[in-house]
């Protein structure tokens, strides 16, 4: 829906706001040496450990591990994505966003939503007044639907008529294209337009900002299609959206909890019953999207599937990408509904109160991960257990550092009787270990090199990186330390703020987020000297590396000159190393 923004941009944003300052609003501060102090906002504390750096742009909890820029900040204490939260920001310092190549093509944005606010207002009408409405109406109250939750989903019909809201704009051809673009009506090849619902039930779907964005049309009574939804739009992205999910806020944050359930109905009826903690997918399966903007809001979600065959599978796929978001104290767990029913079909039959009662005894995802192995494998067979293992592996290899994990793999252990080597899980190249949350975990040369850097960029100056081999499980932390590096060298002038923000998109942006706040107690003036010895020391284990790996190779080539002669200069270059580093 929204390009990416110009990284200019974000820089000029960073120089322009104090993340001192943009706390401060939120969370009073108090001054403790170069730093400022306040008691937590994301976790409950007596005394302070959330400190803000001004010289770094940069705050972190020594009590619960939270860290981040100012943009950052804003995203977490207001629950909003990264987009809206520069938006935020940009607006309070006078700055504005810069026209993205999407962006351009969006700029009808705010016609398109009117269109649909317009369209959300005329088929609420339709539903009190047009002919044909009665068989709606007399559908809802077949289901149980009160009026007051009809009103307050702001339900609406579409009349049985090609042309009965693409009428209303009748001779605007601007509007029409408009419409069309906004999913509401299309066009007929031999010119001219149609109205997309037509004798349906519609559900206006609401984006997380409460702005209508779409529709889901039910047929009345049987019918093919059951449901029709808007097709995707500049302004609606199916995967992106939750059914109920801006009403549903302060809900979900008020009881910790979020239920995902998979119809209009189920979150209607959840409603009318006082369940209000409840979003749906749109019919597609549960995306990271989806995730990552519930687990702003709570902790712990909810899955909610029919527990036929069609349930279960979706569950599991909804496992797989649950595992990856799994951080931080974040819980899933998966409620199985008796075959046939639905939450809607459920609550009514079964009333709010044992329908609590499930959703409290639904199945832990760690639980149902290890179920569902077991099932598959004959746990009595050593060859049963190593399977389950070979199963296991991958998924648990999906779930961030933490004592979850931890946890899961002894879990795993005790089933399978296997071993699993936590090195071999997740933290393939050197930097992800500090990813645990652990305080005071000693880093890696390697992660050192790129949390010194991170911290005080101005230290690329003060030493060059050695020639380093961008081969093997180090690649990707070797890669990171170039780059930073030369992003330092180029730009002289960055924080450690403006270098993590340039990482916002990448896979190890929480990793850099915990090394630029790791605790080196260094004093300034051990800083330089520290900073050129773990870059020798990192060139000297590559220098090991490498001679191992030459050794190792076949007698044929340990036969050829230049091998000789590199072998050599290696050993060479590793005395001198060893050296430099007795002398210190
Ligand atoms: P269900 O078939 O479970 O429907 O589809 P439901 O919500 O229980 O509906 P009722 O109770 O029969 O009225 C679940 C969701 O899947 C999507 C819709 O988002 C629906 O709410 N769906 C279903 C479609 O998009 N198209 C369809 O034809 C059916
Ligand atoms: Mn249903």
């Amino acid at each position: 829906m929204s390009g990416r923004l110009p990284r200019e941009f974000i820089d000029q944003l960073l120089s322009r706001i104090d993340v001192v300052e943009i706390v401060d609003r939120c969370v009073p501060l108090k001054k403790a040496g170069k730093d400022f102090k306040a008691c937590c906002p994301f976790h409950d504390e007596k005394t302070p450990s959330f400190t803000v750096s001004p010289s770094k742009q940069f705050y972190h909890c020594f009590g619960c591990g939270a860290s981040g820029t100012a943009i950052t900040f804003v995203m977490e204490f207001n629950h909003l994505g990264f987009r809206e939260a520069v938006e935020d920001l940009a607006n309070a310092v006078g700055l504005s966003i810069p026209d993205t190549g999407l962006e351009h093509q969006d700029n009808d944005t705010p016609r398109l939503l009117e269109h649909l606010e317009e369209a959300k207002q005329f088929y609420k009408r339709q539903l009190r007044s047009a002919p044909g409405a009665e068989a709606a109406i007399a559908y809802l109250k077949k289901r149980g639907i009160s009026g007051e939750v009809a009103a307050e989903f702001e339900i609406g019909y579409a009349p049985d008529d090609w042309q009965s809201l693409a009428g209303t704009a009748a001779g605007d051809s601007q509007k029409l294209t408009e419409m069309t673009r906004a999913g509401l009506i299309s066009q007929r090849e031999t010119g001219g337009h149609y109205d997309r619902f037509r004798s349906r039930i519609v559900f206006p779907i609401n984006d997380r900002r409460g702005r209508t964005v779409a529709f889901g049309g039910r047929i009345i009574g049987q019918g093919e299609p059951k449901y029709l939804n808007s097709a995707e739009s500049p302004v609606f992205n199916k995967s992106a959206e939750l059914y109920h999910l801006h009403q549903a806020r302060a809900a979900i944050a008020k009881q910790d909890e979020v239920l995902v359930v998979e119809g209009y109905l189920d979150v209607i009826a959840l409603v009318q019953h006082g369940v209000g903690n409840t979003v749906a997918t749109l019919g597609t399966a549960t995306t990271p999207l989806h995730l990552q903007q519930l687990f702003r809001l709570t902790s712990s979600v909810v899955f909610c599937f029919d527990g036929d065959r069609a349930g279960r599978t979706a569950a599991w796929r909804a496992l797989q990408v649950a595992l990856s978001e799994l951080r931080d104290g974040r819980q899933a767990s998966f409620l199985f509904l008796p075959e046939g029913e639905d939450p809607d079909s459920l609550i009514r039959a079964q009333g709010p109160d044992t329908f609590r009662l499930l959703v409290d005894k639904a199945t832990p995802l760690p639980d149902f991960l290890f179920d569902s192995l077991a099932g598959e494998t004959d746990l009595s067979r050593m060859d049963g257990r190593a399977r389950l293992a070979a199963l296991a592996t991958p998924l648990l290899e999906k779930i961030p550092q933490g004592p979850l994990l931890d946890l899961m793999q002894q879990r795993l252990t005790e089933l399978s009787g296997v071993r699993t080597d936590p090195t071999r899980l997740t933290n393939k190249s050197a930097q992800h270990k500090t990813t645990r949350t652990q305080p005071d975990k000693r880093l890696t040369p390697l992660a050192t090199a790129i949390s010194l850097l991170i911290q005080h960029p101005h230290l690329a100056n003060e030493g060059s990186l050695p020639p380093l081999d961008k081969e093997g499980d180090d690649a990707r932390g070797l890669d990171l330390l170039m780059t930073i590096d030369q992003l330092a060298r180029s730009e002289t002038n960055l924080s450690t703020a403006g270098v993590v923000e340039r990482f916002r998109d990448d896979k190890d942006f929480l990793t850099l987020e915990k090394l630029a706040v790791h605790n080196h107690h260094l004093d300034d003036n051990q800083l330089v000297e520290f900073y050129r010895q773990t870059l020798a020391t990192l060139e000297e284990q590559q220098v090991s590396a490498h001679i191992t790996a030459l050794l190792a190779r076949s007698d044929s080539q340990e036969e050829s000159a230049t091998y000789r002669e590199r072998l050599a200069s290696l050993f060479k270059r590793q005395q001198s190393l060893r050296h430099v580093r007795e002398k210190r």
